[in-house]
């Protein structure tokens, strides 16, 4: 098995008796997309913070490219590129300027590729930094990461100040990306917003990982919130094994099935003819609950 690209075993992070990392374990590999998902507090930011040898470890091991993060992170450096939740800009300088400084300063240059971010983020880059919303200032560090020449690109939260069409273009990039062979790291407090990115993803809860796996490995842990009205009585499909927390109002049910089983139920529904359908999708609440469920079955 090729080394990983990031390896965290056990990592600790202590801010004076406030212990914000107690064990975040994962390992991301060559060419995935990998998704770290947590509440806000959880410890995202510690954790991409120190990995960026910017906080110093507690406890633990921290590796990119098998090298430690914190004795060797100029040399890792030269292979990342990364975006913070929070991007603070040089308010004198216009956009495209601290663009082209940022490029700059990882040795990179602004290229064909740079204009064409620049277009599909429709960033106006001869504004003032200042006059930047929290979007706009994303943006820019996110057209200089996608265009700097990386082997890791390390996103943190990179989405929440964008609107639904800028998240759409971020996805584009990061498939890019991916396609490309590149390894990435996006953090997010949105299970949905990158679960459809993400090979594989963890589940950070009070700097602890609880969890990590492909979605699919999670489904198990998910339940899909469905809402059906049919033309004949459903009442039947209380009976089904997979299907939770059913409930009846004419010809309209409500019920939480097992993602997993959800084409055994949609197949006992369609006979009965399907009139309306709503389908909600789990929240990362919902794999809380059930991950806790889970647990305490087993305890
Ligand atoms: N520099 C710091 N000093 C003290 N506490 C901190 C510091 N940075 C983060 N924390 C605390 O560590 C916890 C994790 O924070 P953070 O990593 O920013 O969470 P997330 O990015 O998942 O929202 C929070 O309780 C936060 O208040
Ligand atoms: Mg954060």
């Amino acid at each position: 098995m090729a080394q990983p690209v990031v390896s965290l075993q056990h990592l600790q992070k202590r801010f004076g008796h406030f212990q914000a990392l107690k064990d975040v374990t994962l390992t991301v590999n060559a060419g995935e997309v990998f998704g770290f998902i947590g509440p806000n507090g959880a410890g995202k930011s510690t954790t991409i913070r120190t990995l960026l040898g910017i906080l110093k470890k507690s406890g633990g091991e921290a590796t990119i490219f098998g090298k430690d993060v914190w004795q060797d992170a100029v040399w890792i450096h030269k292979r990342l590129a990364y975006v913070p939740g929070d991007v603070y800009l040089w308010p004198n300088l216009s956009g495209g300027e601290v663009i082209d400084f940022l490029l700059k300063l990882n040795g990179q240059r602004h290229s064909a590729a740079t204009d064409a971010l620049i277009q599909d983020f429709a960033l106006d880059v001869t504004k003032k930094c200042r006059t930047y919303s929290k979007g706009n200032r994303q943006k820019v560090a996110l057209i200089a990461a996608f265009s700097t020449a990386a082997d890791l690109y390390i996103f943190d939260e990179p989405t929440s100040g964008l609107d639904p069409l800028m998240e759409a273009v971020f996805q584009k990039h990061v498939r890019a990306l991916k396609t490309a062979g590149k390894s990435v790291l996006l953090s997010s407090h949105i299970l949905s917003e990158v679960e459809r990115m993400c090979d594989r993803i963890g589940i950070i809860r009070a700097g602890e990982v609880i969890e990590t796996g492909s979605l699919a490995d999670m489904r198990h842990l998910s339940r899909t919130q469905i809402k059906v009205t049919t033309s004949q009585d459903p009442s039947a499909i209380q009976q089904l094994a997979a299907v939770h927390g059913f409930t009846q109002t004419g010809s309209q049910i409500s019920f939480a099935v097992d993602s997993e089983q959800l084409n055994t139920v949609l197949t006992a529904l369609t006979p009965l003819g399907i009139q309306q359908l709503q389908s909600t999708p789990p929240t990362l609440e919902d794999l809380f609950l059930r991950y806790y469920h889970q647990q305490e079955a087993q305890s």
